[in-house]
């Protein structure tokens, strides 16, 4: 494809995303496909010969839309917003086009430099002080893995250079909650903990969020039984109920252990934009590493996680490479992204953030921000006042988590019931809902956030909601 006949088709490809973003509440939003439905739409042979722009778009349209499950569209409440800005989008395309190669410094000066910058603005707008410094991975699962190896390290005094893991005597622990998502798990796994070195801290029963007082005797029992209190993965806004554990309480009793704490706010670090919810992560000042991902609420698209570090020399120290083909003559004086995490060869990110910000307006994304808070709040008060449901969480920031729950529906019949009626409203394919598991009980997560999402909308999800509760329940009954 030359320059030419670039400009053409992608000029064709923006006139086929706008009109596919404009049409997406007129469609179905669960995908509606099964299982393998999609590749065998596709030839099982590799292309041959040329095609035109128009057949790939036609393919697009036939192929590829009715296997999207569409989370940009306004009835879309499930899982976290996953806005996919167009303006960001424009920002990707201008990544791609650019084509940087950020392999060091000298491989592309102004990869680095945007991605310093842009960072810097985020500390700046989220309220941040000086001593962070910031870099952008794919997501927060990387980052929290780069955070665990960092810990692991520093708990071991860098056992790297020596034995590894295998050589210490005292093996470094993560502590977190039943709560924090997944990819803690996972990270403490990969970084070489182990599975018996990974524990479970109680949380308080009304509000999910870790209890200090109990991280203190878990670290304190390790510490006694030969162990070395390694990290705390703290989560602001955890993923099933948007729980806030409590970071200065927990940095005050890690320090006495001297253990890292890695804040996870990948969801709810959006809502830090507004200066009136950052007392949400009071005391992140005196954590190691802290992480969120402007590709879910804020709107950014995927893959888009910053993370802040407060001595980057940790990183550094356990994550440097200096092959000699990559030296310049900038070395010292300039950032080396590749020895602040896992990959070489990184994408130009920054850009998508730059041209988010810029684009769009804080201003704007902040009354987004608002916005979705006020309809959160408003669901919430419905709910409350509904004889029938129930909260089954305090709800912070954006998400609801409810159930459906008529005097006399319990056990197995209610497991069955929230299960039942969810499903039915997601075939529906009018709004689209996530379960989650809460206390051994299936409840309903209602996250409200897509960009065009208004009050309407939720009006209409709640209408929506107590209709297909009430038609399955009688389904059931009858
Ligand atoms: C609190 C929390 N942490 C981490 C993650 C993982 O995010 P990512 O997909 O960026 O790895 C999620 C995703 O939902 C989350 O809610």
């Amino acid at each position: 494809v030359s320059p030419e006949e670039f400009r053409q088709a992608g000029h064709q490809l923006i006139d086929w995303i706008a009109e596919y973003r404009s049409s997406l509440e007129s469609r179905p939003v669960r995908a509606d496909v099964a299982p393998g439905q999609v590749a065998a739409a596709l030839p099982a042979e590799p292309p041959t010969g040329l095609h035109t722009m128009d057949e790939l778009l036609a393919d697009l349209d036939r192929v590829v839309v009715p296997g999207m499950t569409l989370v940009q569209h306004p009835m879309h409440y499930g899982w976290f917003p996953s806005n996919a800005s167009l303006a960001s989008v424009l920002g990707d395309i201008a990544s791609s086009g650019l084509g940087g190669l950020g392999i060091s410094w000298e491989s592309c000066p102004a990869l680095t430099e945007v991605e310093e910058v842009v960072c810097d603005w985020l500390r700046q707008l989220t309220g941040l002080t000086e001593q962070w410094s910031g870099t952008i991975h794919d997501t927060a699962s990387t980052a929290c893995l780069v955070a665990l190896l960092a810990a692991r390290e520093r708990a071991t005094d860098h056992s790297q250079v020596r034995g590894g893991l295998a050589g210490v005597a005292r093996p470094p622990v993560v502590y977190s909650t039943a709560q924090a998502h997944s990819s803690v798990r996972k990270a403490a796994l990969l970084a070489g903990f182990g599975q018996d070195n990974l524990r479970i801290v109680a949380e308080d029963p009304a509000t999910h969020a870790m209890e200090p007082a109990a991280l203190a005797r878990s670290m304190a029992d390790d510490a006694a039984a030969g162990r070395t209190p390694g990290a705390v993965v703290a989560t602001v806004g955890t993923t099933g109920t948007t729980a806030m554990d409590p970071v200065a309480e927990i940095v005050e009793v890690a320090a006495a252990q001297r253990a890292w704490v890695h804040v996870d706010a990948a969801m709810a670090g959006s809502a830090m934009l507004l200066p009136e919810h950052r007392h949400l992560w009071h005391g992140v000042e005196g954590a190691d590493s802290v992480s969120w991902n402007p590709h879910k609420w804020m709107g950014t698209i995927l893959d888009t996680s910053l993370f802040y570090v407060r001595d980057v020399e940790h990183l550094v120290r356990v994550m440097s490479t200096n092959p000699s083909y990559l030296q310049s003559n900038a070395d010292g004086e300039v950032v080396q992204y590749r020895d602040w995490g896992v990959p070489l060869g990184r994408r130009f990110r920054a850009l998508k953030l730059w041209f988010h910000l810029r684009l769009d307006g804080v201003d704007a994304i902040r009354d987004r921000i608002r916005r979705d808070l006020a309809n959160a709040r408003w669901l919430a008060e419905q709910v409350e006042a509904h004889p029938d449901w129930e909260l089954v969480a305090p709800v912070p920031l954006q998400t609801v988590c409810v159930r459906h729950r008529p005097a006399g529906l319990d056990g197995e019949a209610l497991e069955a019931h929230t299960m039942g009626w969810v499903d039915a409203l997601n075939r529906s394919g009018r709004a689209y809902l996530t379960r989650s598991m809460l206390d051994g009980s299936w409840m309903v997560r209602v996250s409200i956030g897509v960009e065009s999402t208004e009050r309407h909308h939720v009006e209409a999800l709640w209408a929506l909601m107590t209709r297909v509760a009430a038609e399955q329940l009688a389904g059931a009954r009858s």
